[in-house]
């Protein structure tokens, strides 16, 4: 099962693509994710896709296709991947399309979690992530059992430095310049399915498992 995340930051992608990752047993392969770790661990990589994250633009897409496509590739991809935050232009979208159909293969779901901007802007204030090993948190909504350290691998919790309030606003402009065009992109290929993401994060969870069966 080939799964993409669409959504605005902050929708709760990442919450989702690692319930469903878990359920249906495919990895969760977040270019956010990929990009944090570089940046913590001081490659070349992180330096340049820091440049752009921190002001909430996107990274280039000369440097975002390459990593994809190589991880998709990778032996645990062979029954499928839930993708979080990839694609997010319409040129990273017909990438991934080629190299899919020249394996004879498509995408069987873009799930589009839903949320207006006001509730995005509330809730990344609230966020805590860990850069180890990718667990988001929620000061409200989903605490960890000890404050400032994660449940899964003890590390600690941070606030991302694109969570700021004004980083966010310009990640909502970016999303909706350069990434919402791809839910027209996906209709067309019939398989674009959208949830209600201000519901309760089990009830988005329900309705997603609800369309992948
Ligand atoms: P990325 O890491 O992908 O960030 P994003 O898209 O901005 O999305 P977020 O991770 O902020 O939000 P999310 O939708 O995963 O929400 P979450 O589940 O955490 O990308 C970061 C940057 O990397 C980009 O700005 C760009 O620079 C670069 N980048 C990445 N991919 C790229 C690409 N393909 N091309 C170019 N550049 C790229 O939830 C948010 C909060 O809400 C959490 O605290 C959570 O606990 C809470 N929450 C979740 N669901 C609910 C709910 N139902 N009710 C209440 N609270 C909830
Ligand atoms: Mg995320």
């Amino acid at each position: 099962m080939k799964i993409i995340m669409l959504g605005a930051p902050g929708a709760g992608k990442g919450t989702q693509a690692k319930m469903i990752a878990e359920k249906y047993g495919v990895p969760h392969i977040s270019t956010g994710d990929i990009f944090r770790a570089n940046i913590k661990n001081g490659t070349q990589l992180g330096m340049e896709a820091k440049k752009y994250m921190d002001q909430g633009l996107l990274v280039p897409d000369e440097l975002t296709v390459k990593i994809l496509l190589d991880r998709v590739a990778g032996e645990d991809c062979k029954n499928g991947y839930v993708l979080d935050g990839f694609p997010r232009t319409i040129p990273q979208a017909q990438v991934l399309d080629e190299a899919l159909t020249e394996l004879g293969d498509q995408i069987d779901y873009a799930i589009n979690v839903d949320v207006p901007d006001e509730n995005i802007i509330k809730r990344m204030g609230g966020r805590r992530a860990c850069l180890s090993c990718g667990a988001t948190y929620h000061i409200e909504h989903v605490p960890p059992k000890k404050e400032g350290v994660c449940d899964v691998c003890g590390q600690e919790l941070v606030l991302r430095d694109d969570d700021k309030p004004e980083t966010v606003k310009n990640r909502l402009q970016v999303y909706h310049d350069q990434t919402q065009p791809l839910i027209d992109f996906y209709t067309q290929k019939n398989v674009l399915r959208t949830v209600d993401g201000t519901a309760d994060m089990q009830d988005v969870f329900a309705a997603i498992v609800a369309i992948l069966g």
